[in-house]
């Protein structure tokens, strides 16, 4: 059911989830767009946390000066699911009233935009806005902080074929990507990655060795391997874990993939094998430009929404242009397109 359409004074806007570049040029757009319509911004600190708890601050020009580049969140964030009990659920809901909060900006992933669709069902105003850098939302053609992170990626793959080909060596890249490979095939094809491994398509390990063997027999002395943190071989039913601690959301803590195949590469091809997890490097430091535009792109185009009563919606880059799209919709996993992965293959 639609929610209540009622005069909007106060916004509230959090950002919830891993971070990503980008944030923060959300933040400074929402809160210059508002201040264009009229309304005051309240702050929500760390996610869903800080509505449960109260946690909030006024936003003004002066909070969001100079930090379009800076990398994080000034609003902090984290994974907290506000569903998990019916307490905090209610608590949640009483301080949106306690706070005058009349419609929430929500910045995150899948997991911060279900809440978003929930709070949405439940009759509070929500506009939702895609940050990931994993790039798995649907409805969306990119979210932003994935350029960032490609950037990063492709760096690094550009770094590691120096010393590859200095050593002979094979070269295992881990990159984030839990459930899609987005990051790994994007940054693969721009670093010129030799195999790249994601979580849509398992892989056969005996299959990888059998194409860096090629590699090799062409006179190729060294191999970049790029695999998401996601990716597994054909045998194996769950994830490579690094921890057996689960979010609030039900996740695993990935990771380790990378080790696991150079072991297994090294046991099958005698060859030097280096592994490398780039980690939360991927996440970290200042936006690309690309990002910064989409960001503040979408930062503009949610309190537009907002004014215009369109509640319930994500913001969304279709082509170049910047639409609106139910939650709901952006709720389904966006595997990487299987004519980009199939056209990676042919520069193995
Ligand atoms: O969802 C984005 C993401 O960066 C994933 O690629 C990764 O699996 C996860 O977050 C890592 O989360 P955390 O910061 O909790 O370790």
């Amino acid at each position: 059911m639609e929610p209540e359409k009622k005069q909007v004074k106060n916004l509230g806007i959090l950002t919830g989830g891993g971070d990503c570049p980008g944030l923060n040029a959300v933040i400074r757009a929402v809160v210059k767009t508002a201040g264009i319509y009229g309304y005051s911004v309240i702050g929500i600190r760390n996610g869903w946390k800080g509505i449960i708890e109260g946690d909030v601050e006024p936003l003004t020009e002066f909070s969001v000066t100079g930090i379009l580049p800076k990398g994080g969140t000034i609003l902090g964030t984290s994974r907290t699911n506000p569903f998990k009990t019916e307490e905090q659920t209610q608590q949640m809901l009483l301080n949106i009233r306690k706070y005058g909060i009349d419609a929430i900006v929500a910045i995150g992933g899948d997991d911060t935009l279900s809440v978003a669709s929930r709070l949405n069902e439940l009759h509070v105003p929500v506009v939702g806005i895609p940050k990931t850098i994993d790039n798995d939302l649907s409805g969306t053609d990119y979210t932003f902080g994935f350029d960032t992170a490609v950037t990063i990626v492709t760096d690094a793959i550009d770094r590691l074929h120096t010393t590859a080909e200095s050593h002979h060596r094979i070269m295992i890249l881990e990159v984030m990507g839990r459930h899609t490979g987005w990051i790994a095939t994007m940054a693969g094809i721009a670093g010129g990655a030799d195999q790249i491994l994601i979580p849509e398509v398992p892989f056969d390990i005996d299959d990888v060795c059998d194409g860096l063997k090629k590699r090799r027999y062409r006179g190729k002395k060294f191999s970049i391997v790029v695999v998401a943190e996601g990716a597994k071989p054909t045998d194996m039913k769950g994830f490579v874990t690094s921890s057996t601690k689960v979010d609030e959301f039900g996740h695993e803590q990935l990771g380790g993939i990378g080790h696991l195949l150079g072991k297994a590469i090294e046991e099958r091809i005698d060859v030097e094998t280096r592994v490398t997890v780039l980690g939360h490097v991927q996440r970290g430091g200042s936006p690309t430009a690309h990002d910064r535009v989409l960001a503040t792109r979408y930062g503009v185009n949610a309190v537009k929404q907002i004014h215009e009563g369109n509640y319930g919606m994500m913001v969304a880059l279709q082509g170049n242009k910047i639409v609106a799209v139910p939650l709901c919709e952006a709720l389904t996993q966006k595997n990487v397109d299987t004519d980009l992965y199939e056209m990676a293959r042919i520069f193995y």
